[in-house]
This record gives C-alpha cells, structure tokens and sequence, in this order.
C-alpha cells in the first residue's frame, strides 16, 4: 500500500485485501449513522471495500459480504443491534425502482449506509459524511480518493502507513 497524497488522502492498494483494510479502518472511524458514496469503474473495488467494512461492523472476519449487484440490497445487523445496508444502484434504470427497494426509508434509517453508483439515484447524496473514489492502476492496483472529514481520514491514514513496506512507511510517496 502506497499513500500518494495526504490531503486529500489518496492510497493505492495493491491487493483486494488492503482495500478491504482501508474499509476496515473507515468503519472504525464511523458514527451509528452515516452515509458512504462509493464512486468509480466497475471493478473498482468498492464492494471489495464494503467487505472489509462490513467485516468489522459484525467483528468477524469470516462473514460472508457478497457484493449486491443483482439483490441491489444487503443488509447487516450487529451485536448491538446496529444496521448497515449496502446498497448497489448500478442496475437501476427507473426510478421506480429506487422506490420499490425503498432507498428513500434506508437514506432516512438510523443506520449505516454504503452506496455504490451513487449517481444512479435521484437525488444526490449531498447528506454523504464520505465519500470514496476508485480508479483502476493497474492489473491488482486501485487508487482510492477520499473525501471525508479529518477525524475519518486519519484512521484510514494511519492503516494505510501502517501497512506501508518501504519508503511510504514514515510518510509519502514520491512522484
Ligand atoms: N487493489 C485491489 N482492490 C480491490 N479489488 C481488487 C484489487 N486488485 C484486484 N482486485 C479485484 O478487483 C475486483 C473488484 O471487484 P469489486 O466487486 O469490489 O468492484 P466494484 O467496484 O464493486 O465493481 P462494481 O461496480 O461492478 O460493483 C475483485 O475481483 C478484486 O479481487
Ligand atoms: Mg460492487
């Protein structure tokens, strides 16, 4: 893992498992109620990034976090009887669709929301605490731009130094 830029911070992942890492260190950071906008090409690595979130909302590192393409709607339920949907708006072509999966109810639910294809909704996700880009760099490499507020980027910064091998680890990359 590579850290590009520090502000705005900007990592890039060489494996699918440091992005879930990154998502991993965001969770940590997030309050019980949230918005996340996933942006970025297909096969970006955002539900790769929601794994690792999700993971570490339910505490184990086994659960199975399928990426919801086709159920357009996942959705989690903690220990503490904390929420967290994931939501995939790719395939969405009509409005009504939106309605029939109640995306209104889960932008309003007292809980923590991950969307992918954000721009496919509506109406904008302005209310959004973060929000996260994914760019193709490479075969097995993802650059992952976020936008957040400082207490949220810098647990995600701290995890991506942590896992810095080589010159990255006392701070930025060159070039
Ligand atoms: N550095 C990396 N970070 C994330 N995923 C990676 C990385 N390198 C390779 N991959 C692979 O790329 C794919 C990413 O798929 P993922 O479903 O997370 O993308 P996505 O952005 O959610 O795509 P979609 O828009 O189709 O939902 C996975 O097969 C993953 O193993
Ligand atoms: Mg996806």
């Amino acid at each position: 893992m590579i850290i590009l830029s520090s502000d705005p911070l900007a990592v890039l992942t060489a494996s699918g498992d440091e992005t879930a890492a990154l998502g991993a260190a965001l969770m940590r950071a997030l309050p019980p109620r949230a918005v996340v906008t996933l942006e970025g090409e297909l096969g970006g690595g955002k539900s790769c990034f929601v794994r690792g979130a999700v993971r570490e909302f339910l505490k184990d590192p086994d659960a199975i976090v399928p990426s919801p393409t086709f159920t357009m709607v996942n959705g989690y339920v903690n220990a503490a009887g904390r929420r967290c949907w994931h939501v995939d708006l790719y395939r969405v072509r009509q409005p009504a669709v939106l309605v029939t999966m109640g995306l209104a109810d889960l932008r309003e639910a007292d809980a923590l929301l991950f969307v992918e294809w954000p721009d496919h909704a509506q109406e904008p996700f302005d209310d959004a605490l973060a929000r996260v880009r994914f760019e193709h760099a490479g075969e097995s490499r993802r650059r992952l731009l976020f936008q957040a507020p400082a207490p949220l980027i810098a647990p995600v910064a701290l995890a991506a130094r942590g896992a810095c091998s080589g010159p990255c680890a006392g701070g930025e990359a060159e070039g």
